[in-house]
């Protein structure tokens, strides 16, 4: 099946708003958070539903919602076949709370569950997803978005949005019946090639989809890539869209006209709705080689119109972070190695040097710095309150969205050029033979996943760890 032109349904998206609760000695009062095999029509109505993995039985899974300060909690229980555990993506979080399956806590088998209750300190646009063969159980359904909403409503104040809706992208590999391709589950060529791409785009789990405006109403658009491997190049036609944040955290504004995310990437962007909108306003992505296609609109909610918004698009507010002292960092290298024409002729796996043979037989076609995941020894550590400068060292010919747990980082360069707007960010695309350099204060404690979130590529090598002490 071709990549759907066709657009989507809005309502289709679940928004089920916990409301946040005091924490109490006790968890009997747990909200729960399901995973289980449950079904979503995916694929253009005619066609059979397709089987999937969900959280709280919609694709996305439910929304949550906090305010920044407030405590997330949720008992997870996981009713799916496989063990699986939670990755709040982006959140400052402590490390027992992370959800990195077999690093900072046990996977939570098939009947379990497993209670997690953490701050959301930042405000932005986060989402949550599997992080236990996460290559499969992403791809099967398993994300939602997380929303941490500043402190005092930003919505509202003058030059502000008027609204505010989520749009969660994904991308689904399905056969001509609807159903997922399970076939290519854990394919590896897929996996040293951009990963295992899909066919259908969704927003908010539909295909044909429209979100539903209000003419005159300034929105802010809280962009989700929940893809397992493919990079959105988006764009807004007939709108001029102003970026407000990246992964969660403020920039001061500007506009963009194609907003590029990485998988795990977000992008909260504002967009002012024509007074006179008549017609549709596509919503286009990239599908390769600038063949744009329509993945879904903006469509007039039947709403009255609001007057039109004027004046320049108001900043989210700062948040007051350390500085980063990078008069004496420690510096670090992240060297990309291996997938498709650049074969990985060696490479260290659980501590022993192997070959190319005995590489693809482990299902190993990457590799960080010489090691092809599983490492037992720490890619690096920092003391707390360091400075840490790290190269991200793209020697493959592929790209890669490499995303750090635990933190932001700052942009300091690409390519050998300062980035001009020091963007911070909890992934970072780097492209073949551009080096990104970023730079954080090591002052989040515990053991951080560091991998690419081409979920395919971090299952065959691209995987590693960090520690700040
Ligand atoms: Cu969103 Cu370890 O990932
Ligand atoms: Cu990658």
């Amino acid at each position: 099946m071709p990549l759907s032109r066709r657009t989507f349904l809005a309502t289709g998206a679940s928004v089920l708003t916990a409301p946040a609760l005091p924490r109490l000695a006790w968890a009997d009062d747990m909200p729960i958070l399901r995973a289980a095999p449950s079904t979503a029509q995916l694929a253009p109505e005619g066609y059979d539903t397709t089987p999937v993995w969900s959280y709280g039985g919609t694709i996305p899974g439910p929304e949550i919602r906090v305010r920044a300060g407030e405590r997330v909690r949720r008992r997870f229980v996981n009713d799916l076949p496989q063990p699986s555990a939670v990755h709040w993506h982006g959140i400052r979080i402590e490390n027992a709370m992370d959800g990195a399956a077999g690093v900072t806590q046990d996977p939570v088998p098939p009947g379990g569950t497993f209670d997690y209750d953490f701050v959301a300190p930042d405000p932005g646009t986060y989402w949550y997803h599997a992080h236990a063969r996460s290559w499969e159980q992403v791809a099967r359904g398993l994300a939602g978005p997380l929303i941490v909403e500043e402190v005092e409503p930003w919505v509202g104040l003058e030059g502000a949005a008027t609204s505010e809706t989520t749009l969660m992208l994904a991308d689904w590999r399905l056969q001509g019946d609807g159903a997922l391709h399970e076939a290519s589950f854990g394919d590896l060529h897929d996996w040293a090639h951009a990963g295992r791409l899909g066919n259908t785009i969704t927003i908010n789990g539909a295909i044909d989809a429209r979100v539903p405006v209000r003419r005159g109403e300034r929105l802010r658009l809280r962009v989700v890539n929940a893809a397992t491997a493919r990079v959105m190049p988006l764009r807004l036609p007939g709108l001029s869209p102003v970026l407000i944040a990246l992964d969660g955290f403020p920039v001061v504004p500007r506009p963009v006209e194609t907003i590029t995310l990485a998988p795990a990437q977000r992008a909260d962007i504002v967009v002012d709705v024509p007074a006179d909108l008549a017609t549709l306003l596509p919503i286009l992505l990239d599908a390769g080689r600038e063949e744009w296609v329509e993945i879904g609109a903006l469509s007039d909610g039947d709403a009255a119109a609001l007057p039109p918004q004027a004046g320049p698009v108001r900043p989210l507010p700062m948040p007051v972070e350390p500085a980063l002292d990078l008069s004496a960092p420690q510096d670090e290298v992240l060297r990309m190695e291996g997938g498709a024409m650049e074969r990985l002729d060696r490479a260290r796996l659980n501590g022993v040097d192997q070959d190319f043979r005995q590489l693809v037989a482990a299902r190993r076609v990457w590799a960080f710095n010489g090691v092809a995941g599983d490492m037992d020894e720490p890619a690096f550590r920092a003391e707390i309150g360091r400075t840490v400068r790290l190269r991200l060292v793209n020697d493959t010919r592929w790209a890669h969205g490499i995303h750090l747990h635990g933190y932001h980082f700052t942009i300091l360069s690409r390519g050998g050029r300062p980035d001009p707007h020091r963007d911070r960010r909890d992934t970072v695309l780097v492209l073949p033979g551009e080096p990104v350099e970023i730079a954080f204060v090591a002052q989040n404690p515990g053991r951080w996943l560091l991998h690419c979130h081409m979920l395919g590529h971090q299952a065959s090598g691209m995987l590693a760890w960090f520690e700040v002490a």
